[in-house]
């Protein structure tokens, strides 16, 4: 693209992903999460390029295109929504934005369920609000990617991955409610162990849908449940013994997915007593307890998930493993002694290319701070 000739950017955003430890799925249905950012980031840089609408975005290595403050809509590349999403939010709330050039470069994998999405809308988002001094909050900037990806990409997405992507602290993990906002940060230390992602390499393209449809799937079961108890307007508000009341009423897989985000929520109030307590053996028992119910009552796995995670059974050496993020594929969180890191990556690497004949990815993360200006 032409600008690249004369680009002199004058700020620059780091916009990390996330994991999450637990809480899948629970934040659209108003409980708790424990994400946190990691190392792996999109870098933005930005210029004012003196136009009044004008604007150039481009990706290196990959594409670019230009696009008219007055004239924004959806379009139909993927990747622009997730720009034109989080300019048209924006411009609901401040007329201050004009032309600018950007260029956007990842280390983050794409599709592999750690969200590259919230990333770059919240990475756009924190640098247009530095370039034009837009006088966002940072919670302003979560919401506002969150409903950018709603109306722009079409995930009727949770809060969890723009928070984490924003509000991280190095080394902490965040407690989140996704009812109320309330957060704490959450210091972890779980040295001699790693945190190690096995990344499937695939995402299966149900992926969008699929999940609209668990949310569904959800309210469905509040809409039962509400039926005999008036109060309850999210899965937060149902017990176990409410969801038994109601069981007659519902189908298997309503009442399935309704159980996994009840034992889900639990599960995160668990693991961050685990955390603050450092009793890592529990993190992991938990780790392979949400998967099973993420594989068998939620329904979001896939089989080179459920293989990596089988796979790492195996090795004492490995506390648990999970699949991370939305779902269909993306990556396994597994929680390994430092000491076997090495095997346990080849060997993975290994059964998993002679079962799926794909080449595994697997890298450590650690937790890490949100966006922020280099
Ligand atoms: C995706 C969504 C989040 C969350 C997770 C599943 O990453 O963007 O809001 O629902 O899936 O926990």
């Amino acid at each position: 693209m032409q600008f690249l000739e004369n680009f002199t950017p004058e700020l620059t955003i780091a916009s990390p992903g996330r994991i999450n430890f637990i809480g899948e799925h629970t934040d659209y249905n108003m409980g708790y999460v424990l994400p946190t950012a990691i190392g792996n980031k999109i870098t933005f840089k930005f210029q004012k390029n003196g136009s009044d609408t004008h604007c150039n975005v481009y990706s290196l290595g990959y594409e670019g295109f230009a696009l008219d403050l007055n004239t924004i809509s959806i379009s139909s590349i993927e990747w622009e929504n997730y720009v034109l999403g989080v300019l048209n939010e924006i411009s609901k709330l401040t007329d201050k934005v004009k032309g600018f050039d950007c260029t956007i470069e990842s280390n983050l994998p794409l599709g592999s369920g750690l969200s590259s999405s919230a990333s770059m809308e919240c990475g756009l988002a924190f640098g247009l609000n530095e370039l034009f001094d837009l006088g966002l909050s940072k919670m302003a900037m979560v919401k506002l990617s969150q409903r950018a990806e709603h109306s722009y990409v079409g995930t009727q997405c949770g809060i969890m991955d723009q928070f984490a992507s924003v509000m991280s602290k190095e080394g902490n993990v965040i407690l989140l409610d996704c009812q109320s906002l309330e957060h704490q940060h959450i210091p972890i230390n779980i040295h001699p162990y790693k945190i190690i992602m096995l990344n499937t390499k695939v995402s299966h393209n149900l992926a969008s849908s699929e999940y609209n449809t668990r949310k569904q799937e959800c309210e469905e079961g509040v809409a039962l449940m509400k039926k005999a108890n008036l109060a309850i307007t999210s899965l937060r508000d149902v017990t176990r013994e409410m969801l038994e009341v109601s069981k007659s009423e519902m189908t298997q897989t309503v009442y399935n997915r309704c159980s996994f985000i009840i034992d889900e929520n639990k599960r995160v109030l668990e693991m961050a007593s685990a955390f603050k307590e450092n009793k890592l053996e529990t993190v992991g028992e938990i780790l392979y307890e949400a998967h099973d119910g993420i594989s068998k009552l939620y329904e979001v796995s896939c089989p080179e998930s459920d293989f990596l995670v089988e796979f790492s059974k195996a090795y004492p050496a490995v506390l648990g493993a999970r699949q991370t993020g939305g779902g269909f594929g993306g990556c396994t969180l597994n929680i390994v002694h430092e000491e076997t890191v090495e095997q346990f990556k080849k060997e993975a690497a290994s059964a998993y290319k002679a079962k799926f004949d794909i080449e595994l990815e697997a890298f450590e993360v650690k937790p890490s701070g949100g966006t922020s200006i280099v």
